[in-house]
């Protein structure tokens, strides 16, 4: 099987220290692998990389966090066994020391991380960030000796960015690097050039606008690169998406659904600025009227509450009508440790992403939409149907008689 590079955008972050912990821990046979959709007997005829055959780097803001993150999952959040992070800490410390500065500008409340200053580049342009980011990707491929590196962002939420007649074609979104225009581009974006402009896979796990710009899948396209996105579908809106069809298969109408999230960590802190909590809301918020057909009333809120550390709470409040106009209701708790649940699905994308370009695809991964809130070119909303479409896809691609890829 082929040497996988994963280079993760916010590498210091709780979600991708839990990755990094989470992969090494079951290649290290120290750990079960619940939660991992890859690991699905409907997924078995698919011949995916192996966890231990993958290598970590990434960038962030600050030249340290990933161990004191793994640590706190253990210590704080009761996540996981204290013994399991002690254990691979040297694992996680080797990781660490290949965390590269990331690009900043326009991040937010994100960049006030401690030691911020002295690890960034100062008064970088957009287009010296671009080569510096692609060079990053490379002397990784290169010094481990990687047959691929798939880069997926998990950094902080970003404010949402308007898109422009410039962000339609490629040659308007270079101008926009050129000219250093970054009221115009978001850190998102810069990574997801970076990315695809050397031939790296890029997914992003993120509400950040990163690849839903017209112009980077014309990039894609041009370099026959693998791209998707956006927002990991983890909790809330996962359960949505199960709910609601069940609703329209019935008959019932939905008249309201409030979505009420109570969230700490990094996360939490980032998204109780307004700003960066538009992104979340508008990604959480498209999947009713797809599934029903139309619009009840509805409104999500999100709340930071410090003391939950990696914890998230939803309580959703479901008034539905059925035979003769009777109102019932629905409510749902779901209580979540947020990195437990997207890290495996992390690991998920980044296996499906290596194996379809190991097969010769490119352009948008549209049969990974169930993993998405807000899936990039699919307007099916329904999970089942989502499920079903990468069942498909494993079906076509066993058929096909790719099972056996070959090896770059
Ligand atoms: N259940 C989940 O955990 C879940 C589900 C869906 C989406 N997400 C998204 O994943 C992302 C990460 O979540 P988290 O809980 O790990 O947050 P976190 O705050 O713990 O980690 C984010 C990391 O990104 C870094 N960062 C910020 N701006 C950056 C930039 N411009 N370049 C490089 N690094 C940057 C921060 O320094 C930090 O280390 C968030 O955007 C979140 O919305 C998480």
């Amino acid at each position: 099987m082929p040497n996988v590079g994963v280079w993760l955008i916010g590498a210091q972050g709780s979600l991708a220290s839990t990755v990094v912990l989470g992969a090494r821990a079951i290649a290290r046979k120290l750990g079960a692998n619940g939660g991992l959709v890859t690991e699905l007997p409907e997924l078995a005829g698919l011949r995916l990389v192996a966890l231990d055959d993958l290598a970590f780097g990434g960038w962030d803001l600050a030249p340290t966090g990933l161990v004191a993150h793994a640590r706190a999952l253990a210590s704080e959040a009761a996540a996981v066994p204290e013994s399991l992070v002690t254990r691979l800490e040297a694992d996680l410390a080797a990781i660490e020391a290949r965390v590269r500065p990331g690009f900043a500008t326009g991040g937010g409340p994100a960049k006030r991380v401690r030691g911020t200053r002295a690890f960034l580049p100062r008064r970088e342009s957009l287009a010296v960030a671009v080569e510096r980011l692609g060079d990053d990707l490379d002397r990784f491929r290169h010094a481990e000796r990687l047959d691929t590196v798939i880069v997926v962002n998990v950094a902080s939420t970003e404010p949402p960015l308007e898109l422009t007649r410039d962000h339609a074609r490629l040659e308007g979104f270079r101008r926009l690097i050129q000219r250093d225009r970054r009221d115009r581009v978001a850190p998102s974006m810069d990574y997801a050039y970076a990315a695809l402009a050397r031939g790296f896979p890029y997914v992003n796990f993120t509400p950040s606008v990163g690849i839903a710009v017209p112009a980077l899948h014309e990039l894609g396209q041009k370099h026959h690169v693998l791209f998707y996105g956006s927002d990991g579908k983890t909790g809330e809106t996962l359960v949505k998406t199960v709910l609601a069809p069940m609703f329209r298969c019935r008959n019932l109408e939905v008249l309201a659904w409030e979505g009420f999230n109570i969230l700490g960590g990094g996360d939490g802190r980032v998204l109780a600025d307004p700003r960066h909590k538009r992104s979340k809301v508008k990604s959480k918020s498209g999947v009713l009227g797809a599934t029903l057909g139309y619009e009840p009333h509805t409104k999500v809120g999100i709340e930071y509450v410090p003391s939950l550390g990696n914890w998230k709470t939803a309580w959703d409040f479901i008034h539905f009508e059925g035979f003769l106009g009777t109102k019932m209701s629905v409510q749902f708790i779901w209580q979540g440790c947020d990195s437990i649940l997207a890290a495996p699905l992390v690991l998920d994308l980044v296996r499906l992403t290596e194996f379809a370009q190991r097969t010769g695809e490119a352009g948008p991964m549209t049969h990974l939409a169930c993993f998405f809130k807000d899936p990039l070119g699919v307007s099916v909303q329904s999970f089942p149907d989502q499920f079903s479409m990468l069942t498909d896809y494993v079906a076509r691609r066993v058929k096909s008689g790719r099972k056996r890829p070959r090896t770059q």
